[in-house]
Order: structure tokens, then C-alpha cells, then sequence
């Protein structure tokens, strides 16, 4: 088989990718491991920044998320008994539409299905050959038989433990971790969000999210020990644990239900440099991931494929190859202000099990200049609604 680029992975990202790329008449192919299914049943985060919805847009796939998704004009950060209340349209004319991952990857499915995309699952032993030549190939096995995939280029979009990166000569490649002492315990419930904003909220007995997918289906967090496991919590004390970690107000009015899903994941910082080696190409989760603290996940995932889309086009418009030979520099320089934030927020609202007293008065200096100052509250609204492609 021979296609112009390649796609390792149908998460958001190799599929976002592929419908780009298919709007403006260039060929790709996606090889997935996993069943659309088990892709579609990740739950993952649903902030979406106005570069991802107006990207959304151009891709062709943006008539669900523009009926059912929910801007946000702000949010509201709480801190002992200091709450701060983000005003994004005021700071930056901005907002950010909350819309699931996992509906934002089915619109991507079923828009990729509905033009014919070719799209491969199953897909087992995805070996990248010869990215630094000018034939790079993939090879994979699929229901026992070995298969070919010549290509022009490679996109590596498959996820942290994908493949793609390890492809890259490790005398090649740099990377940067950063572990966090601590994960997140998640649950979905459907039952109405607390409030109509998201409540990022910091008390002494650690960090609390509340979120929602929509108006009957919420999500919340709480802050754990990273040895800590689901069934060490049952609903009635996870939402005992929340109210007891959120501004009293909104504790007051939370309801309650049994939640249908319920896990922890550890946090995480991590970068790796450069994006790109010969004719293979890293776009999201492939080559970074940031704490979720500042929901820049998928955004940036996004922000990768805009970079890398563009490049693509403009070659195959043009046998132009500057826009790619530059798109690991110009990709990473946006990332690395979202690991910026990410890490920034994280450090802010959350307790570090060796935080000291000195640490302590440092978060609390840091939150009553944010909420004292609205320049402070600009810079947090500009890189919470999405800095500029
Ligand atoms: N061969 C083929 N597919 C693979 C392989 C492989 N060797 N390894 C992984 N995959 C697939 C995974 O099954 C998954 O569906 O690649 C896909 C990667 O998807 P994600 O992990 O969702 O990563 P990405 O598409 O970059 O999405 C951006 O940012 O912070 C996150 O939650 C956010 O998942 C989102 C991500
Ligand atoms: C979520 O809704 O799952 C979510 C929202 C904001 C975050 C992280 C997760 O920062």
C-alpha cells in the first residue's frame, strides 16, 4: 500500500490530523492498535481552547460541538478562603467551549468514516523504517499477516506509549520528566455540575477540580496519594472528600449521585526534543504530556498537528519544505509555555508531601497576587484560554 503521509495512532490527534489533511486533497492512512471502541471509551478531559474550536472548524466537524458544547467565559479559583473568579472575556475576548474528548474523537470518526478515510485497526508490531531516507515505509502485522505502508511521511500520533518516539535514535533525542508525589482520583456522575463554571480549588486537605461534560454529567478530582487505589473509595467518602476540599458555597448546593466512573492517574510533566527526525514527525501525547492541572493536553496535541498540517500543505501546494523542516522548533516553543503553565498551576494548587512552611507561605503569596492583581489575572486568562498558533 502507498500513501502520502503515514498516521501512527486514531486518537484525537492522528485523526484531527487525517481530516486536515484530507480537506485539502492530501492522502493518509491511520493505523490504530486498539477498536474504535476502546478508543472511544477513554475518558479524558473537555476543555477545549478557541484555537482547537476554531480548528474544529476548518476540519469540517464542528456542527455537534457548536450545538451541544459549552462556553466558559471564566472559572473560578478557590484557595483557602480566597476565591478568585477569572474573567477570560474580560482579560483577553476569549472563551474556551467545553466539549468531551471522547465526542470531539467520535465527530473526527464518523467525518473520517463518512469520507471514505482509510482507517486501520488492529493494527500489531507498527515498526517505522528508513525515516531518515527519502522512502520511509511502516510495517505491521494485522490478523497474523505482515503488511507495507510506503508513504512520503510519517506522523507519529500515537500517545505516550506509542512506537513513534522510540523510533528516534536515543543519541538523537532529549527528554525532560518531571514526576509528581501525587495523582488524581477521578469520577464521572451524572448528575448537574455544581456551578457553571469549573472550581479549581486548593484547601489543606489537597487539591479538588470541579468539572462537567454537560448540564446532567459532571466531573470531579480530588488530589491522592499516587499508592492509592479506586476502591479505597467508595462514592459517599470520595464526595465527602470533595465537599470538605471546596468553598462552602458550592459544597452546600453539590449533588450527589453514583458515579460511573471512577480512576486515578498519576501527573506527569514530560517533553521530548526534537519533534522530529528525517521524515518522521511527533504531534501530541507522542512527544509530551502535561500535568492536567490547566486542561493543555489535547490542546496541545492540537497546536502540533496545526504546525504540522500546515507544513504538509504547504509542500505538497508548493515543494516548499521550509514550513516542516522548522515545524520541532516551532511546535516546541508553544509547548514548552504549556508545560510552563501546567506545571505553574500545579505547583500552585496542590499539597507537596514535603512542602515545607516557607513553601506554603510562597503558594499563598503567589494566590493573593493573582487575586489582587488583574494584570496577574490577564497573564492566567491569556495562557488558560490558549496562547496564539
Ligand atoms: N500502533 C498504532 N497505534 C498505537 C500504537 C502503535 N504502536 N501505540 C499507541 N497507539 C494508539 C493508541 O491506541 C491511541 O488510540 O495511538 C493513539 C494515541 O492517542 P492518545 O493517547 O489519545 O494521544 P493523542 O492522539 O496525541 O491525543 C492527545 O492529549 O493529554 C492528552 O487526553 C489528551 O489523549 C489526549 C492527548
Ligand atoms: C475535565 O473536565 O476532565 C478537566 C477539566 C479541566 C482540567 C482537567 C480535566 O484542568
Amino acid at each position: 500500500m502507498r500513501t502520502q503521509v503515514a498516521i501512527i495512532g486514531g486518537g484525537p490527534s492522528g485523526l484531527l490530523l487525517s481530516q486536515l489533511l484530507h480537506r485539502q486533497g492530501i492522502d493518509t492512512v491511520v493505523l490504530e492498535r486498539k477498536t474504535k471502541e476502546y478508543v472511544l471509551g477513554r475518558i479524558r478531559a473537555g476543555v477545549l481552547e478557541a484555537g482547537l474550536v476554531d480548528q474544529m472548524r476548518t476540519a469540517g466537524v464542528s456542527e455537534r460541538m457548536e450545538a451541544e458544547g459549552i462556553l466558559h467565559r471564566g472559572t473560578v479559583i478557590s484557595y483557602g478562603d480566597a476565591q478568585i473568579n477569572i474573567d477570560f472575556q474580560a482579560h483577553t475576548s476569549k472563551s474556551v467551549m467545553i466539549y468531551g474528548q471522547t465526542e470531539l474523537t467520535r465527530d473526527l470518526y464518523e467525518a473520517r468514516e463518512a469520507m471514505s478515510g482509510n482507517l486501520v485497526f488492529g493494527v500489531n508490531k507498527v515498526e517505522i523504517k528508513d525515516a531518515d531516507t527519502n522512502a520511509p515505509h511502516v510495517t505491521y502485522e494485522i490478523n497474523g499477516s505482515m503488511h507495507r505502508l510506503d508513504c512520503d511521511y510519517i506522523a507519529g500520533c500515537d500517545g505516550f506509549h506509542g512506537v513513534s518516539r522510540q523510533s528516534i535514535p536515543k543519541t538523537v533525542r532529549h527528554e525532560y520528566e518531571k514526576i509528581y508525589p501525587f495523582g488524581w482520583l477521578g469520577v464521572l456522575s451524572e448528575t448537574p455540575p455544581v456551578h457553571d463554571e469549573l472550581i479549581y480549588a486548593s484547601s489543606d486537605l489537597g487539591f479538588a477540580l470541579c468539572s462537567m461534560r454537560n448540564a446532567q454529567l459532571s466531573r470531579y478530582y480530588i488530589q491522592c496519594d499516587l499508592s492509592d487505589s479506586p476502591e479505597n473509595w467508595p462514592d459517599d467518602v470520595f464526595w465527602d472528600a470533595l465537599k470538605r476540599r471546596i468553598p462552602e458555597e458550592h459544597a452546600d448546593v453539590l449533588i450527589t449521585g453514583p458515579s460511573i466512573e471512577k480512576s486515578i492517574a498519576p501527573l506527569r510533566s514530560f517533553v521530548c526534543e526534537p519533534m522530529q527526525w528525517g521524515r518522521l514527525f511527533l504531534c501530541g501525547d507522542a512527544a509530551h504530556i502535561v500535568p492536567p492541572t490547566g486542561a493543555k493536553g489535547l490542546n496541545t496535541a492540537a497546536s502540533d498537528v496545526h504546525y504540522l498540517s500546515q507544513g504538509l500543505v504547504q509542500f505538497y501546494q508548493s515543494g516548499e519544505t521550509a514550513a516542516i523542516d522548522a515545524y520541532s522548533a516551532k511546535a516546541l516553543e508553544r509547548v514548552w509555555k504549556a508545560e510552563r503553565f501546567s506545571w505553574w498551576m500545579t505547583s500552585l494548587l496542590h499539597r507537596f508531601p514535603d512542602q515545607n512552611a516557607f513553601d506554603f507561605r510562597m503558594q499563598q503569596a503567589e494566590v493573593a497576587f493573582l487575586r489582587d492583581n488583574p494584570n496577574a489575572q490577564a497573564v492566567f486568562a491569556e495562557n488558560y484560554v490558549g496562547l496564539p498558533y
